[in-house]
């Protein structure tokens, strides 16, 4: 059977995990696909490393743009990253009537729109398995797998950096920044981490998942992000005696009022299944109306983990090809005409569990005036600890939970206790969901 060829653009640590994966697997692979699937060209800036890897079984190149417009190449798989001169390619592959299959997050989020139109248009298909979560199937799951679910909720640990950062200073009791400088020395982090560590990336991929779960447009501009670097070592050993785990979670929900989209620090109950992935490991719980709740989990990331997603979509692509471009999955997952622009909510109108630590004067009537606010606010508490002050010590640390309330009433309640003279500093507050 006459193979598929392929045009592999850049060929870092996924790229020659895609090229090794796909020679090693080469029978089994073309057992499923039903014919050879071929890196028949390979583009990258260091076409010495590329000879390297590719050890002269495919032709080797510095320039992409030449591989987009090869008659030759049936798919393109973009390994660059970022939104530069990938998107150009990308788009060019698309316009030269080529599939495209890309582990490009950032790509996606921001410009998923205009990259799905311009391959509708052109009756191409653009497959992203890679994208989010590396090597676990959650693209295929929330297309297909769960496609007779109303999707009620998506909660996932989708950046191993942050994930193995945070069990860290939860085993060695470490703050952020020590943690933080290990993980760089033993390659967990990148040198510049900012976009794992401030939540960008697992924004992007949350966003990516928000739209196929709810067959809404991506609106990477309209996520709420916050990251790990103010968590302090206290706040974890403070959650952990109150039963519960932080962890870096991009949550999105079909709420009443409209999508819930953000990522944030969160405690989670410590009995929860996903509580417990520990290190770089990534997990995604989707909450459907129909099958309840189902636990995805696997590596998020690296050079083989990234590759089986990606050589599942070439798969994926050589199988349905030749079909009638009605007759494939949509990209969304909801037909094109079917995707409905639902508003992303305001933060404040996000409805959550709290907990705050604060810290106050220990003398009589202090907690008495911070409940009174959180009444005022219909604050309902749900748990409290207060630290033993030390001897001789004036000032103590008190710690709630809450339940459920709006964002906007939270923030009211904590602008309120933080003038009381008897608070010290700021209130430190999190977000808490039972996920259940
Ligand atoms: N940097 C990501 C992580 C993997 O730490 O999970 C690629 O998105």
């Amino acid at each position: 059977m006459k193979p598929i060829n392929v045009g592999l653009l850049g060929i870092g640590t996924v790229g020659g995990g895609t090229f090794t994966v796909l020679q090693r697997n080469q029978e089994e692979i073309t057992r499923r696909a039903g014919r050879p699937i071929r890196i028949s060209v390979v583009a990258d800036k260091n076409v010495e490393l590329a000879k390297k890897v590719t050890g002269g079984a495919c032709r080797v190149t510095d320039d992409a743009f030449a591989v987009v417009a090869d008659p030759e190449v049936d798919i393109v798989v973009e390994l660059i990253g970022g939104c530069g001169v990938a998107k150009e390619l990308v788009l060019k592959a698309i316009g030269n009537g080529k599939h495209v299959v890309t582990a490009n997050k950032a790509l996606l989020a921001t410009h998923g729109n205009e990259i799905f139109a311009a391959a509708q248009k052109q009756g191409v298909m653009v497959a992203f398995e890679a994208a989010v979560a590396g090597g676990i199937p959650i693209i295929k799951a929330l297309r297909e797998g769960l496609t007779a679910n109303r999707i009620e909720w998506i909660a996932g640990i989708i950046n191993g950096t942050t994930n193995f950062v945070l069990s860290e200073m939860r085993d060695k009791g470490l703050p952020f920044e020590a943690v933080l400088k290990e993980a760089q020395r033993l390659g967990y982090a990148e040198a510049d981490p900012t976009f794992d560590i401030e939540g960008v990336d697992a924004a992007h991929k949350l966003t990516i998942m928000s739209a196929i779960a709810f067959g809404i447009p991506m609106q990477f501009d309209k996520c709420h992000v916050e990251g790990i670097s103010r968590l302090q070592a206290e706040d974890i050993r403070y959650a952990e005696q109150l039963g519960y785990r932080i962890k870096l979670l991009g949550i999105t929900r079909h709420a009443a009022k409209g999508i819930e989209l953000r990522v944030h620090p969160t405690l989670i109950p410590s009995k929860r299944l996903i509580a417990n992935v520990e290190g770089a490991m990534n997990a995604v719980l989707v909450k459907g109306d129909a099958v309840g709740a189902t636990l995805y989990y696997g590596k998020g990331a690296g050079a083989e983990p990234t590759a089986s997603a990606v050589i599942a979509d070439l798969v994926d692509v050589t199988r349905m090809h030749t079909a009638d471009p009605e007759h494939r999955v949509p990209h969304l997952a909801f037909q094109p005409d079917a995707v409905k622009a639902i508003p992303v909510l305001a933060m404040g109108e996000v409805e959550t569990s709290y907990y705050f630590r604060m810290r106050v004067e220990d003398r009589p009537g202090v907690l008495a005036d911070i409940t009174r606010i959180l009444a005022d606010q219909q604050i309902s508490i749900d748990a409290m600890i207060q630290r033993e002050p030390a001897e001789g010590e004036e000032q103590t640390d008190i710690i709630m939970l809450t339940h459920q309330t709006l964002e906007k009433n939270a923030d009211a309640a904590i602008a309120r206790i933080e003038a009381l003279s008897v608070v010290k500093g700021r209130v430190v507050r999190l977000r808490l969901e039972e996920l259940n």
